[in-house]
């Protein structure tokens, strides 16, 4: 099988696949508004910490142990352990996780394609009134939709890496990063902006408690598409001769830099209009921000620059939110479809269909969570709480396993694949790397305190989302 694998034609080519991964909702929408919440400029401080000597080494342990195995997750885990039979189990973990991740995740982007289509046709006006989300979502067209995003992220899959997933990411990355640029240009030249970008920006000490802290870590490990499988599925697709550390340096570099541009989008265009605005008082759930709240802040721009105007910076805002998770979702999708290739040896579009098919069904069963279908929607009790079954998905892979993969692929690099195996591979294609101070902070990060911090989180996680308590 590895000898037919593919391979990303380009180092470019690679880092922007990678970096489409890592740049998605979390970064557009979740982290300015995490960042104007907790601190401002301090948080912008500790969450870049948090990428560069926590993330960092972890996408590095990832990409190697992927690039070494040329395997899918489960593959790289059983190839490298030896068939030992406990190691199996992260290989698993690390393949169910972003097949359940993607089924939510593509719920929320059939909503992000249903609101550009309603700002497209003019109705920008009922998006801003407050009860059109509800209505919108237990409506039978997010099924069209939902038919409609898959087919073409599936199309995108079905071409293969080089042709599909690689041509897309060159073709939507740079696209993206124009829109981004573009909308923050225009709105920084609106009234008020710059009372947002200084709220953003000021750094705020007091409001960096140890919740603030955990979150930003939890924030900075989804942004960079850790956990996954993602980057050990990604790496597989990397040649010998290409850097890990300079690539995966490159990728985390371009996810921050995303995340700290959209702030300068969104706070001066809430500002704008809402100059008296508290803050704190933002919505913390990405989608209230996105299809509550945003709305009535885009139509507002109507006074300076009309309906058309307003429509047209909505549409190009949710143009964006949607390229930037459809690439999310391409490789979030990757990792079963390589696993069937590679595990079964099944053929990749035979793979294509039959994992489309399961989460069609489960991407429904998420959909009509929120009211259509009584018993999906009162799905469980956790903690006290009334789940939908959306939620509940969101909990068990988003918030709780993910910290628990980054733990166990750490460990395993280091202590099972052994750290001179590992050190090997991040050398191949670096030679630069050998005798690096990023060399050490790397080996011995990733045995130590890295581990650590991931079970700190993972603990707190579990404790307060299923037994009301946060040690934080
Ligand atoms: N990094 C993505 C984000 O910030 C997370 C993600 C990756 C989600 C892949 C889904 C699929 O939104």
């Amino acid at each position: 099988m590895s000898a037919a694998r593919e391979h990303f034609g380009s180092r470019l080519g690679f880092i922007l696949a990678a970096a489409g991964s890592a740049v998605g909702i979390g970064n557009l929408v979740a982290f300015p508004v995490a960042a104007t919440k907790s601190g401002g400029g301090a948080f912008l401080l500790v969450y870049a910490l948090f990428v560069f000597l926590i993330c960092l080494p972890v996408m590095m342990a990832e990409l190697a142990l992927g690039r070494q195995s040329d395997k899918d997750p489960v593959g790289a885990y059983r190839q490298v352990s030896g068939g030992s039979i406990g190691w199996r189990i992260p290989g698993w973990f690390a393949l169910i996780t972003p097949f359940m991740i993607a089924v939510f995740y593509l719920v929320v982007t059939v909503w992000v394609l249903g609101y550009l289509v309603a700002t497209l046709g003019g109705n920008l006006d009922q998006l801003a009134a407050g009860e059109h989300f509800g209505q919108f979502i237990n409506s039978p067209i997010v099924f069209a939709y939902l038919v409609v995003l898959m087919l073409a992220i599936n199309g995108i899959l079905a071409m293969g890496v080089k042709d599909g997933i690689e041509r897309a990411a060159k073709t939507l990355m740079p696209m993206l990063f124009v829109m981004l640029l573009g909308l923050v240009v225009f709105v920084l030249t609106q009234e008020n902006a710059m009372l947002g970008v200084k709220y953003y920006l000021t750094p705020d000490l007091s409001k960096l408690n140890a919740e603030v802290v955990n979150n930003a870590m939890a924030q900075a490990f989804f942004s960079l598409s850790l956990g996954m499988g993602i980057m050990i599925t990604y790496g597989s697709y990397m040649k010998k001769r290409d850097s890990i550390p300079g690539s995966a340096k490159a990728v985390a570099l371009t996810d921050t830099l995303v995340a700290f541009t959209a702030g300068l989008l969104i706070l001066p265009t809430i500002f704008h209009f809402n100059p008296q605005i508290d803050p704190t008082e933002l919505s913390d759930s990405s989608a209230g921000m996105i299809f509550l709240f945003l709305p009535k802040i885009f139509l507002a721009l109507q006074e300076s620059i009309g309906y058309f105007g307003a429509s047209a910076f909505a549409a190009v805002f949710f143009f964006l939110v949607l390229v930037a998770a459809i690439t999310s979702l391409v490789s979030i999708i990757e990792v079963p479809v390589a696993t069937l290739c590679d595990e079964r040896g099944m053929e990749r579009k035979k793979a294509i269909y039959s994992i489309a098919g399961v989460q069609f069904i489960l991407a429904i069963a998420c959909a009509v969570s929120f009211g259509m279908v009584g018993w999906l929607t009162e799905f469980m009790q956790v903690a006290g709480n009334t789940v939908s079954f959306f939620d509940l998905v969101e909990l068990i892979f988003y918030s709780t396993i993910l910290p628990l993969n980054g733990l166990l692929v750490c460990l395993f690099v280091i202590y099972k694949w052994k750290r001179a195996n590992f050190d090997r591979e991040l050398q191949e294609g670096d030679p630069s790397f050998a005798g690096s101070l990023s060399q050490k902070y790397v080996n011995f990060s990733l045995g130590t305190f890295i581990p650590l911090i991931l079970l700190l989180v993972f603990i707190n996680t579990v404790a307060e989302k299923y037994f009301g308590h946060s040690f934080f």
